[in-house]
């Protein structure tokens, strides 16, 4: 983070901002225009000074004159400039506007493995916070140092005409200027760059909190959680310190100086030229003007140093958005070529698989299945043995190092990208509910999708009796997470929404784990009544949800050990599978006898 340099990020905003270009450019030249129209008022004060006050010449409507032009140089001035900083803070919100909403597109198309690695806490940080940075840059400070040069530039070049020694002089303020926050930088720009990345921890640290609220009260960690919330805020606070004392040492104070240096010398420079010749009726003038144009220059430059703090700022939070967008968007190595058919039948076979999510730990090795269209296979294999793993190379969310997976005899990475979504669903080991109503947590957002075809996805997934008993039936608003339903209720609400995306081929991750037998049962009958026009893969842990199915494939520590019908798996002596439904047929028989127990005695 320290050897970042913030200034690369300049390309991100002015990108944000392209499509503002025409208001961007009219918005600088009624700024010109502003700034031309202030730079007239010591000019007009001179021109009273040397021709009205001095000489003792009051012609009233010439004064009158002088007068009202200035007042209405004033007041056009600060008018245009309203204006245009409204037009700016419009320009400010579009273009957030755009960055926030390409920032998450990118991270909805980024790869799961990036997620494997990524805080949830610190990428919400950085989409919403780090943005709203952003929008700050536009709306004061280009605004202000876009104004404030514009003004020191006029005021300069009116200083120039009047005498261009003494302009000279004054312009010394800008290398001087340069030096200061060229000096701040160094000083600060690490204490901003760790500060913003403390906030994005904060931000980690409470939404890790919020998720796991219930092992962190139940195991009572509440308290160290607590203490390392209390440190990180410590630090933030300490990092906020760094900043601002930099601020304070060297923003306003060293130009306040310099502003003071700087009347000091021009007015020494009168003096000397009073004593070289007696101050004449133009050299009074003269100082009147040059002593407002000071003024005038100073001011928008302690402006531009004071905003080069929030620049900063911004451009630490910009450089985080940016590092963000420049996360790889191809899904795999072999990026997908979208160049294929859609998927029509859903047959899939794997060749020679071998994977590792760090390719030099593989998870996965040398896998060779076939799966016809229509036929229901199960995977089997003990925990940590790669069966999530197989379903995410089969659904994309990573690519295989070596072998390779075809759908319909073409390869999967070639299926454009929408219609692979279309005809793949997933009932995940983790089900995610959105807080949403239960009807819009099935429907997904498909496009479409009507209140009957809900239904029937509901019914097929048996999870449409608990729903109409929910206080609102489909339109019961779930909780984050899904608080509201239990846990196997959330399995056969994510089997409804995979359904009712009638998908060809529909993968589940125990999807029967947390629901009871009969229910199961249920499931296991609405499974086989897909059967021929869905393509399902299921892992089971519960062996009884897959004994129908037309193969089952053996997993162990990543290789497929054994492979066929239940039957032909049952037959072989000492198989691994024989084993499990063994294990598994005593744990039920073990339970059985427990609940049956009490009665007994
Ligand atoms: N995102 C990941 N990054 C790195 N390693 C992973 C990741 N996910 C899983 N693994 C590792 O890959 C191996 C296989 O994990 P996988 O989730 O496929 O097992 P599984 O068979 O589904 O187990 P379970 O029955 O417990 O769900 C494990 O050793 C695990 O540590
Ligand atoms: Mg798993």
């Amino acid at each position: 983070m320290s050897t970042e340099r913030p200034w690369q990020s300049v390309g991100l905003l002015l990108d944000a901002a392209r499509p503002e270009r025409r208001p961007l450019l009219q918005g600088a030249l009624w700024l010109v225009a502003a700034a031309g129209l202030e730079v007239l008022g010591p000019i007009l004060g001179k021109r009273y000074i040397d021709h009205h006050l001095l000489p003792g010449r009051y012609d009233l409507a010439e004064i009158a004159t002088l007068l009202a032009t200035m007042l209405l140089a004033g007041w056009a001035a600060t008018w245009i400039r309203y204006a245009q900083l409204s037009r700016m803070a419009g320009v400010a919100r579009r273009s957030v506007l755009r960055l926030r909403e390409r920032v998450y597109a990118h991270v909805l198309a980024l790869p799961m493995a990036f997620f494997d690695r990524a805080i949830t806490g610190q990428l919400v940080s950085r989409v919403t916070n780090d943005t709203e940075a952003v929008n700050q840059l536009y709306r004061q400070v280009l605004y202000v140092m876009l104004d404030s040069s514009i003004v020191v530039a006029g005021t300069l070049t009116a200083m120039a005409f009047l005498d261009w020694r003494l302009m000279l002089i004054v312009a010394t303020l800008v290398p001087a200027m340069v030096g200061i926050i060229l000096g701040y930088q160094k000083l600060s720009a690490p204490a901003v760059a760790r500060t913003r990345q403390l906030r994005s921890d904060i931000n980690a640290q409470m939404a890790e909190s919020m998720a796991g609220m219930a092992v962190l009260q139940a195991s009572s960690a509440a308290g160290r959680f607590a203490a390392r919330f209390e440190s990180t805020n410590a630090e933030h606070r300490l990092s906020r310190i760094a900043e601002l004392r930099a601020n304070a040492w060297l923003l306003r104070p060293a130009l306040d100086l310099m502003n003071v240096l700087l009347l000091v010398t021009v007015i020494y420079s009168f003096g000397r030229r009073e004593l070289v010749g007696p101050l004449g009726a133009i050299e009074v003038g003269l100082l009147y003007a040059f002593l407002s144009y000071i003024a005038r220059v100073v001011e928008p430059l302690i402006q531009i140093t004071l905003q080069f703090g929030q620049l900063q700022q911004a451009m630490v939070a910009a450089s985080r958005v940016r590092k963000l967008l420049e996360e790889d968007d191809h899904r795999s190595m072999d990026a997908i070529r979208q160049d294929g058919q859609p998927i029509t039948q859903g047959g899939l076979r794997i060749h020679d698989l071998s994977f590792g999510y760090d390719p030099a730990r593989p998870v996965l090795h040398h896998i060779d299945v076939s799966i016809p269209a229509g036929s229901l296979v199960g995977i089997v294999g003990h925990t940590g043995s790669g069966k999530s793993t197989l379903l995410s190379l089969l659904l994309r969310f990573y690519s295989a190092q070596q072998g390779r997976i075809e759908v319909d005899g073409q390869p999967l990475h070639a299926v454009p990208d929408a219609a692979f979504r279309d005809a793949v669903g997933l009932v995940p080991q983790e089900p995610f509910l959105m807080s949403a109503s239960v009807h819009d947590n099935i429907a997904m957002g498909r496009p479409g999708i009507s209140e009957a075809q809900v239904q029937a996805a509901a019914r097929a997934a048996r999870a449409h009796d608990f729903i109409e008993a929910l206080p609102q039936g489909y339109a019961t608003r779930l909780g984050e997470g899904g608080a509201r339903v239990s846990t196997g209720q959330r399995q056969l609400i994510a089997m409804a929404r995979a359904l009712a995306g009638s998908p060809r081929i529909l993968f589940l991750d125990e999807a029967t784990s947390n629901i009871d037998s009969a229910t199961e049962r249920q499931v296991s009958e609405a499974l086989a009544a897909l059967h021929g026009r869905v393509t399902v893969v299921a892992i089971a842990h519960r062996l009884s949800t897959i004994r129908a199915a037309d193969q089952i494939l053996v997993l162990n520590h990543g290789r497929l050990q054994e492979q066929g019908t239940h039957e032909k798996l049952m037959a072989l002596d000492g198989g691994l599978y024989r084993r499990l439904v063994e294990l598994q047929t005593l744990e039920e028989a073990d339970s059985q006898d427990l609940s049956r127990a009490p009665q007994a005695g």
